[in-house]
């Protein structure tokens, strides 16, 4: 293990693994892939022999009921996907559509902002903008969450060499002794970020990784593992090479992330009790405590590491404790984070004090503590995950990337996808506007921003992290939509972004209600707006690239559904 503090480098002798894993060529076996992919969820569920948790009548429960899909069965069937089991080749991009003018144009801005290690590959700056002349920190880093969709954009295009390399760095960095002061970070954190530097001395690349330590409010990113995580399983998908995977080393790094976030400790709940800022809003917003942003990538992660995890000594024991873990995991988000018309009206009547087992009302709820803007936004047909649930504390903000990752992940049952999508049609102007997704509704302001930022001037009203538009949103959105049939949506959406994002320079983020402004302070050339639009066209053209990052509903893992009125409306 290698001492590292925020300036400590990666040396030679690091590379040991890398260099013979680097050379060696992505071998595809579509018979194992195939097989890879079929040990379904419900199959892994009987390792244990721990139940699964159906729930009977308990939690609060939520609601349920078809509603009109467009025929997308016939183009993609979760898990298998009908194109090809081993990614869809460039060419077939290519030949089947003719391309939107932006495409070439994203393609070469996104190649512009790849970042080389000795002479491979390895990820993707966070931005190229050089118009503002301050180049900050932030514009030479390779951040984990960043690169998700550029590593998606790589895969679908055929080429996951440079998916491959990041991988495998990381996988070293995470093999760095993690300090901050003098307290030390556990040992499956991921970094946030990292940058290549030249050493002068020896005239080499080196690594400069940041696991917290620099970052503003010295928060761990606890998303950056599980991203590690989906982006592993989506290359193996995609390339058909399991080979990757299955290496000691990265059935380590499966298992010390796993044990980072399956440790027990004085928890009560199956989510993780996270710090603010711990994700892609790594700024004092109110998402402390149990945002559903990581407890829907947790989700995801878990059934990804089931997946690639081995079942040999430690694997099989690991795989036991994600099954359980599962179980709890999805039976408590879609009781208590799911909130429709019906169960809005349920929490609005709520008793509060119940002492015992009997308790309705089991977090201590008070009604008076959900806010007005609430009864007006929810709408008779539709709902959503909660962006927080804690003792007396409903966070009812929408959140965007957690509700999308819970669809992707089949974390929502797909009567509460359905309900989501129906959300975001009937609330368009607050959730979608002119810009393409907004981050999180409503923003805060006034005495609550000033109590809940921290005063912070970045994240004012209808700004950045508070309200703001992010058009990387873009690619979560879309996929959800060919999840769940909804092909308009993601359209329409679509096009909003066409209109705008390359005539204003890719900015990171819009301002505004609408999201009709470019952010305050939005860097140009924000590579994941870039590679975000990208993914979207070209899940839309193919949708059978959606196996990717898309997880197939596990049936033994379906709580009883109670029939919610709004439903029936
Ligand atoms: C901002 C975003 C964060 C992102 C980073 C780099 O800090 O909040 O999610 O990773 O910029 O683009």
């Amino acid at each position: 293990m290698r001492k590292a503090s925020s300036q400590a480098s990666l040396a030679d002798a690091d590379d040991f693994d890398l260099t013979r894993l680097l050379n060696h060529k992505p071998r595809i076996n579509v018979e194992r892939q195939r097989s890879f992919d079929d040990r379904s969820l419900t199959s892994e569920l009987s390792l244990s022999g721990a139940g699964t948790g159906t729930a009977s009548r308990g939690g609060w429960g939520y609601g349920g009921g078809a509603m009109e899909r467009e025929s997308y069965e016939s183009m993609y069937s979760p898990g298998g996907g009908l194109r090809s089991y081993c990614g869809t080749p460039a060419s077939s991009t290519r030949l089947s559509f003719e391309p939107h003018p932006l495409v070439g144009e994203a393609w070469d801005a996104l190649r512009r902002s790849l970042v080389n290690f000795r002479g491979q590959p390895l990820g993707t700056i966070a931005a190229v903008d050089h118009s503002a002349g301050e180049v900050l920190n932030y514009d030479q880093q390779v951040f984990v969450r960043d690169f998700v969709p550029s590593a998606l954009a790589f895969l679908m295009n055929g080429e996951p060499e440079v998916v491959r390399n990041f991988l495998l760095k990381t996988l070293l960095l995470q093999g760095w002794e993690k300090r901050i002061d003098r307290f030390k970070l556990g040992e499956g954190a991921m970094p946030a970020s990292f940058k290549v530097l030249k050493d002068p001395k020896r005239g080499v690349d080196k690594l400069v990784a940041d696991f917290g330590e620099s970052a503003i409010g010295r928060v761990a990113p606890v998303d950056s593992g599980f991203w590690w995580i989906i982006i592993l399983r989506a290359y193996t998908k995609s390339t058909g090479d399991m080979t990757l995977a299955e290496t000691p080393m990265c059935q380590k790094g499966i298992r010390l992330i796993m044990n980072q976030c399956l440790a027990e400790g004085f928890d009560t709940f199956p989510t993780l009790l996270c710090a603010d800022g711990c994700c892609m809003i790594d700024r004092r917003m109110g998402v402390y405590g149990y945002p559903i942003e990581i407890q829907a990538l947790f989700f995801m992660a878990l059934r990804c590491a089931l997946l690639m995890l081995k079942p040999d000594a430690e694997g099989k024991e690991m795989m036991e404790r994600i099954v359980t873990r599962l179980s709890a995991l999805s039976y408590h988000v879609r009781s208590y984070f799911w909130v429709d018309f019906q169960q809005l009206n349920d929490i609005y009547r709520f008793k509060t004090e119940e002492y015992s087992h009997t308790a309705v009302n089991k977090f201590n709820v008070n009604p008076e503590s959900i806010p007005d803007w609430l009864f007006d936004f929810m709408p008779s047909r539709g709902g959503y995950f909660v962006g927080n649930v804690s003792p007396a504390r409903m966070d009812f903000r929408w959140f965007a990337l957690g509700n999308c990752v819970a669809i992707l992940a089949s974390l929502a049952t797909p009567d509460q996808a359905s309900a989501i999508m129906d959300l975001v049609e009937e609330r368009w102007e607050d959730l979608v506007g002119e810009m393409p997704v907004k981050i999180c509704y409503p923003a805060i302001e006034g005495h609550e921003w000033q109590t809940v930022t921290g005063c912070d001037p970045k994240n004012t009203r209808w700004s950045y992290h508070n309200g703001g538009s992010w058009p990387v949103l873009l690619w979560l959105l879309t996929a959800a939509c060919i999840k769940t049939g909804r092909l308009k949506i993601a359209r329409r959406a679509i096009e909003l972004a066409e209109a705008r994002l390359a005539r204003d320079g890719w900015p990171e983020y819009y301002d505004g209600k609408l999201g009709r402004y470019i952010g305050k302070q939005a860097r140009k050339f924000q590579t994941w707006s870039i590679a975000g639009y990208l993914v979207a066209k070209m899940m839309l053209e193919d949708p059978s690239h959606l196996g990717m990052i898309s997880l197939e509903e596990d049936k033994a893992m379906k709580p009883v559904l109670r029939r919610s009125a709004s439903w029936t409306v």
